[in-house]
C-alpha cells in the first residue's frame, strides 16, 4: 500500500511543478444574439484568433452565440456588473445606456457607404463609440450591419401608406419607435430572439432588419415580403466591460484593440457577399423582394428628424457633424 501512495504523491508534485512553469490564460467570454454563420459572428471568431495569436496564447475568447447567455439588453447589463467580459449589440440597443447612440437610429443619416465609414471611423464615430465608458461599457469597434429594411408577413408594401395600421417589431429604441410611427405603423419593442414566435403568433405583422439577419433568423419562413427601403444603417458595436478592460496591462489592451480593429476590417469584407447570398436565399424560398422608390419614405420621416434634432440638441449636433463629414 505504501508504495503506490508514494507514486501518487510524486506524480502530484510533478504535476504541480509542471503547472508552475505554465503561463496562465486570460479567458474572455463574448456573448451575442446572432447565428453562428452570420458574418458578424465570423468576425468575432476572427477577433478570437487574432487575439490568441498576438498574445502568444495567453488570451483566449470563448464565444456564445444565439442569445445563449441572454438578450442584448441582458448581456449589456452583465457587462456593467462584471459578470460577462464582452458582447456585441446593435447601436439601437445602447440608446438606453448612452443616448449618443441614438444618432445612428436616424433614418437616411448616411449618404452612402463611403460617407458612413468615414463618419464611423472618424472623430464623431469614435466619440460615440466611447460614450458609454462611464457606464462600464467600452466600445472597441463597429461592425457593418448594412441597411435595415421592412418585412411583413402578408402585406405588400411599396409606399409608406401601405404600412398603415401594421404592427412592426422594433429594437428597444425610442428613435425607431418615432420613425415607425412617422411612417404610419404601430411599433412594438421585442427582443430579437423572441421575434420568430411573435411573428408566428401574430403579435406583430412585420419587422425590419438587414438581409443576413432576416435570413439567418429564419423570419423569411413567416414573412413573404422584404421591402428594400433602406431606412436606417445602424451599426453593430463590439463592447468590453470596463471591469475587465481596466485590469488589463497596457500590452493586453493593445492586443485586444488591434484584434478588434482587424476583425472589423475582415467583417466589412464579408458583409457584401453575405448580403447578396441572404437575398438570393430568401428569394429562392419564395420571398418577394420589393425595391420601392425611397423618396416617399424619406419625406415621411423628415419632420420627425427635425423634431428629434430640436428636442434633443446633443443628437441634433451629432447628426450635423455626421452630415458635414466628407469622405
Ligand atoms: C441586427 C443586429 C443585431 C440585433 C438585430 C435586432 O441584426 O446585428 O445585433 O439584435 O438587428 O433587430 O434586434
Amino acid at each position: 500500500m505504501r508504495f503506490p501512495r508514494l507514486i501518487i504523491l510524486l506524480a502530484a508534485l510533478l504535476a504541480l511543478a509542471g503547472c508552475s512553469g505554465q503561463r496562465s490564460v486570460t479567458v474572455i467570454k463574448l456573448a451575442h444574439g446572432l447565428d453562428q454563420s452570420h458574418p458578424v459572428h465570423l468576425a468575432m471568431a476572427y477577433f478570437g484568433e487574432r487575439l490568441a495569436a498576438k498574445s502568444g496564447g495567453t488570451m483566449r475568447v470563448d464565444l456564445y452565440s444565439g442569445a445563449q447567455l441572454g438578450s442584448e439588453r441582458e448581456c449589456v447589463e452583465l457587462l456593467q456588473l462584471g459578470g460577462l467580459g464582452m458582447t456585441k449589440v446593435s447601436s439601437s440597443g445602447l440608446e438606453g445606456f448612452a443616448p449618443e447612440f441614438r444618432v445612428f437610429g436616424l433614418p437616411y443619416l448616411f449618404r452612402d457607404d463611403a460617407h458612413r465609414w468615414a463618419a464611423l471611423n472618424g472623430p464623431v464615430g469614435q466619440e460615440v463609440l466611447l460614450s458609454a465608458e462611464k457606464r462600464f461599457l467600452r466600445g472597441l469597434c463597429y461592425y457593418d450591419a448594412g441597411t435595415r429594411n421592412f418585412y411583413t408577413v402578408n402585406r405588400r408594401v411599396e409606399k409608406p401608406a401601405d404600412l398603415a395600421g401594421l404592427k412592426i417589431r422594433i429594437q428597444e429604441s425610442q428613435i425607431a419607435l418615432r420613425m415607425v410611427r412617422a411612417l404610419g405603423a404601430a411599433a412594438t419593442p421585442i427582443a430579437f430572439a423572441e421575434l420568430y414566435t411573435a411573428l408566428q403568433q401574430g403579435v406583430v405583422d412585420g419587422a425590419e432588419n438587414n438581409p443576413p439577419s432576416f435570413h439567418l433568423s429564419r423570419h423569411y419562413e413567416l414573412c413573404k415580403y422584404y421591402i428594400l427601403d433602406e431606412h436606417t444603417a445602424v451599426p453593430d458595436v463590439l463592447l468590453i466591460s470596463t471591469h475587465l478592460w481596466n485590469n488589463f496591462t497596457p500590452q493586453q489592451k493593445n492586443w485586444v484593440q488591434e484584434a478588434a480593429d482587424e476583425s472589423a476590417v475582415r467583417q466589412r469584407e464579408l458583409w457584401g457577399g453575405a448580403t447578396e447570398a441572404a437575398l438570393a436565399a430568401v428569394r429562392k424560398a419564395g420571398v418577394e423582394i420589393i425595391a420601392p422608390d425611397k423618396a416617399p419614405f424619406r419625406d415621411r420621416v423628415a419632420a420627425m428628424q427635425a423634431d428629434v434634432a430640436r428636442e434633443q440638441p446633443m443628437i441634433g449636433a451629432l447628426a450635423r457633424r455626421i452630415e458635414e463629414v466628407r469622405p
